[in-house]
């Protein structure tokens, strides 16, 4: 395998079924860049299992993420395919990270900051017990808050930065604002979330840079993990010796698809998504319940394709001329949402149908799929060997390391 323009790396996870959204704004690209690029694709497992998951159905996730890229267009005698948990230097690599990533950077993550409060949206989206419970979780956390920020505002004013100020008083101060901190992230849902899900990105970090992949695509939700394994690269590079590159996303051709409720991200774990193999009813059943533009209460009112998901999505399964006419007869109330939902769910179907034909295909042939993943594995595995011998001596841990005994690969000074 040739790789003209730099080696690419991306991963997806097995969280639930392969959706449009992926579709759109990772995965098409990932195809079209086997042409001209040394691509490595990963489904990440280890990845899932930062949220909510049942170990008796991961595998089954697992299976169907690979057969769904394949079936998408990913041939793998044209690029390696693997399944991340197969190569364990991903984790080990994540933990030799973890000591060079500031707790700060990665508590400026909004992806943790968004899945860690989905308790609190699931909670309330339902009545009843878990919502009201919700709700007085809620209300202690910022009663508390309140009350903690209360006791802050004396102590600050003892704080001198420029003169004298009591020992005592600042480690009150510190007590306090860690306190309101923990405090604080009991309201977010925080302190719910495993530590693996406010690790992902350090282990995202270790995928791509196991690799020394330079071009990774990704949707824009991941730029700014991106911009922490650039960040991780360096601050590795400074400290020990220069292993990494500095890798950069290339997007895709959606950077943010929305779900069906026309509001937040299309995600797996949202279930308001199109999967890439929904039967071409689903995908009718599907869309007819979708979100569209919240003035066009009835048939007569006049629409606003610009403020409609529906539309959006259009701009990726319709040819243009059709989604002018959409467009106009939308403005002019001439066509309602049921019948321009119905030319898209067409023109999605048709995109799709030849995937469902090449998924039905492969479910056919599973050992064709776990011969990938095993030629996958072993490309992977001889890689990553090669980088963890390079970064174990550069960190002075490992066999060799000892042997030599710090005389070589040793720290920079
Ligand atoms: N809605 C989206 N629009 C554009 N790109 C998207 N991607 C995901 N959702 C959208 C891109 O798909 C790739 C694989 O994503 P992933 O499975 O690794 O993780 P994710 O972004 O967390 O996907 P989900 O569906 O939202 O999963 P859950 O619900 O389990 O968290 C990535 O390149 C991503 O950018």
């Amino acid at each position: 395998m040739t790789a003209p323009e730099g080696r690419v790396f991306s991963g997806i996870q097995p969280s639930g079924e392969i959706h449009v959204g992926n579709y759109l704004g990772a995965v098409k690209k990932w195809v079209e860049l086997t042409a001209t690029h040394d691509c490595i694709y990963c489904v990440v497992d280890d990845h899932a299992m930062t949220q909510d998951f049942d170990p008796a159905l991961l595998p089954r996730l697992t299976f169907d993420a690979v057969l769904t890229t394949m079936a998408c267009g990913l041939d793998p005698s044209r690029c390696t395919i693997f399944v991340q948990s197969h190569v364990p230097e991903h984790t080990e690599l994540c933990w030799l990270f973890n000591t060079v990533t500031p707790l700060g950077s990665l508590f400026r993550m909004t992806q943790f900051k968004e899945k860690s409060r989905n308790a609190l949206h699931k909670a309330l989206a339902f009545e009843g017990e878990s919502r009201s419970a919700a709700m007085h979780q809620l209300r202690n956390a910022g009663d508390g808050a309140v009350k903690m920020a209360l006791e802050i505002e004396p102590l600050l004013a003892e704080i001198h930065p420029e003169g004298e100020t009591d020992p005592a008083v600042a480690a009150r101060l510190n007590d306090a604002l860690g306190n309101l901190m923990q405090h604080l992230q009991v309201g977010l849902g925080v302190s719910d979330a495993s530590t693996g899900l406010f690790d992902y990105p350090v282990l995202m970090a270790a995928d791509i840079l196991l690799y020394k992949a330079e071009l990774v695509p990704v949707g824009e939700d991941q730029e700014q993990h991106l911009q922490l394994a650039r960040e991780v690269a360096e601050r590795f590079n400074k400290r020990f010796c220069e292993v990494f590159p500095m890798a950069r996303r290339i997007p895709g051709e959606a950077p943010r698809i929305l779900g069906l409720d026309g509001r937040r991200k299309m995600s797996k774990s949202l279930g308001n998504h199109i999967g890439v193999l929904d039967p071409s009813d689903v995908v009718e059943k599907k869309l007819a319940q979708a979100f569209t533009d919240p003035q066009r209460q009835r048939r007569r009112d006049p629409g606003r394709p610009e403020m409609c998901n529906v539309f959006t999505l259009h701009g990726h399964f319709t040819p243009a001329e059709k989604r002018d006419e959409l467009a106009a007869g939308c403005r002019s109330a001439g066509i309602g949402c049921f019948d321009c939902k119905k030319v898209l769910a067409a023109g999605v179907n048709a995109e799709l149908a030849p995937i469902r034909e090449q998924a039905a295909r492969l479910a056919q042939r599973p050992d064709e799929v776990l011969s990938a993943l095993d030629r996958g594995r072993e490309r992977c595995g001889t890689i990553a060997a090669a980088t963890m011998d390079e970064v174990r001596g550069a960190m002075g841990i490992g066999r060799a390391a000892l042997a030599t005994r710090g005389g070589r690969g040793s720290q920079k000074s």
